[in-house]
């Protein structure tokens, strides 16, 4: 039996989100700007990454301190070569009852079939417009939305549940809420709003940017009425919104204007090996180093029960108080959300 392991808040660690690779084949304006992220950007070296056998290794680390849910984000993970394999590899690790994928879904239809047979049970694809003019302006690339439906239909045929992620934000695709929330309605397909988070340094974040929770569901309640639904598990990011005609539902995360670090479960794992207790750290702890050390397993656990025993994150809760200003936060597309 595995003794949970609490913060210096009592908040237990149950997630561990890996990311495997910082590249992506998107530039969206909001995560991945090309101005920054441009043809002489220094993405992570093939010797810098975790190998499939290290990331194995601190999974089953994790999952005897506690880790139930495993979810892969990048970058864009699928640009990860193999990454099949290892997800089959982290599909037998005891204790681990959920692997989930955080995708664009343009490399779906290639691979969502050999990704269910590995054990992947579900993938959260991200779209922020159903239109394709709203949608060729955001992603930097002017990648049409039917690349990400195709690989949406791809995911649906192979039997893994989906979730879409579609970041609000002012002047860029509010006028998107309404036509994508009737495009999903009745599809066995959750759409979830994100309010735009300060994520990073280079995204030009400002609060007059946010569309709030509230506004998102006066708006989709006006045309298509919603009620509150109860959350699905502990610490569930989304707040749950269900149509009241029975079509289905919508989910609404909110961490700039209802944040939810009180119940935060997460810590996250970089494609080079760092551990984050926040989604807004500046610094991380260097696992790949002490792996490469030959640390025994029972010092990895000591190492790991440590860094979150010593926890106090909770960004989103103290955003407004300014305490953060000015200080360098790691990169949206680096640790995966
Ligand atoms: P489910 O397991 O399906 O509930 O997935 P998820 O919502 O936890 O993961 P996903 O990768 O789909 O993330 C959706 C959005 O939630 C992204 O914008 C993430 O950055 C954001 N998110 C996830 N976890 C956290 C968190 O701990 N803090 C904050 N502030 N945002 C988070
Ligand atoms: N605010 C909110 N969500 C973001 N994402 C990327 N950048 C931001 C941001 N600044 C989303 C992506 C993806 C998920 C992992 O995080 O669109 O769906
Ligand atoms: Fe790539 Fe996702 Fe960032 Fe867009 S939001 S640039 S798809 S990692
Ligand atoms: Fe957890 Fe940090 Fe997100 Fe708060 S801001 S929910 S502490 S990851």
């Amino acid at each position: 039996e595995v003794e949970p392991i609490k913060d210096q808040f009592g908040r237990v660690l149950k997630d561990l989100r890996i990311s495997v690779i910082d590249k992506c084949n998107f530039r969206c304006t909001y995560c991945m700007p090309k101005e920054i992220f441009g043809e002489d950007y220094v993405f992570l070296s093939e010797k810098e990454l975790l190998s499939f056998d290290e990331i194995v290794r601190l999974a089953k680390t994790f999952a005897k301190a506690g880790v139930e849910k495993i979810r892969i984000t990048g970058g864009e993970p699928l640009m990860r070569k193999d990454l099949d394999k290892l997800i089959s590899r982290l599909s037998e690790i005891p204790g681990i009852n959920d692997i989930a994928l955080t995708t664009n879904a343009v490399f779906l239809p290639k691979k969502a079939h050999k990704l269910k047979e590995a054990g992947l049970k579900r993938v959260n694809i991200s779209l922020d417009a159903i239109e394709d003019e709203v949608f060729t302006q955001i992603n930097g690339k002017g990648v049409v939305a039917k690349p990400v439906l195709k690989g949406i239909e791809a995911a649906q045929k192979a039997g893994l549940k989906i979730k879409i992620n579609m970041v609000v934000k002012k002047g860029m695709n509010e006028s998107q809420i309404l036509p994508m929330a009737r495009y999903f309605k009745g599809k066995d397909i959750i759409l979830r709003y994100i309010e735009f988070m300060d994520v990073g340094n280079h995204n030009g974040w400002n609060f007059n940017n946010v569309i709030s929770k509230k506004q998102i569901i006066d708006t989709i309640n006006e045309e298509m009425p919603l009620e509150p639904a109860e959350e699905n598990y502990y610490g569930e990011v989304a707040s749950r919104y269900r149509y009241k005609d029975g079509e289905g539902e919508i989910g609404v995360i909110s961490s700039v204007t209802d944040s939810f670090c009180g119940t935060c479960t997460r810590i996250r794992l970089s494609a080079d090996g760092k551990l984050y207790t926040c989604l807004f750290a500046s610094g991380g702890y260097d696992v790949r180093e002490r792996l490469r050390d030959d640390i025994s397993d029972s010092q990895l656990e000591e190492e790991i029960t440590g860094i979150w025993g010593r926890r106090t994150d909770r960004y989103s809760d103290e955003r407004s108080e300014n305490k953060h200003k000015n200080r360098r936060k790691i990169e949206m597309s680096y640790i995966g959300g």
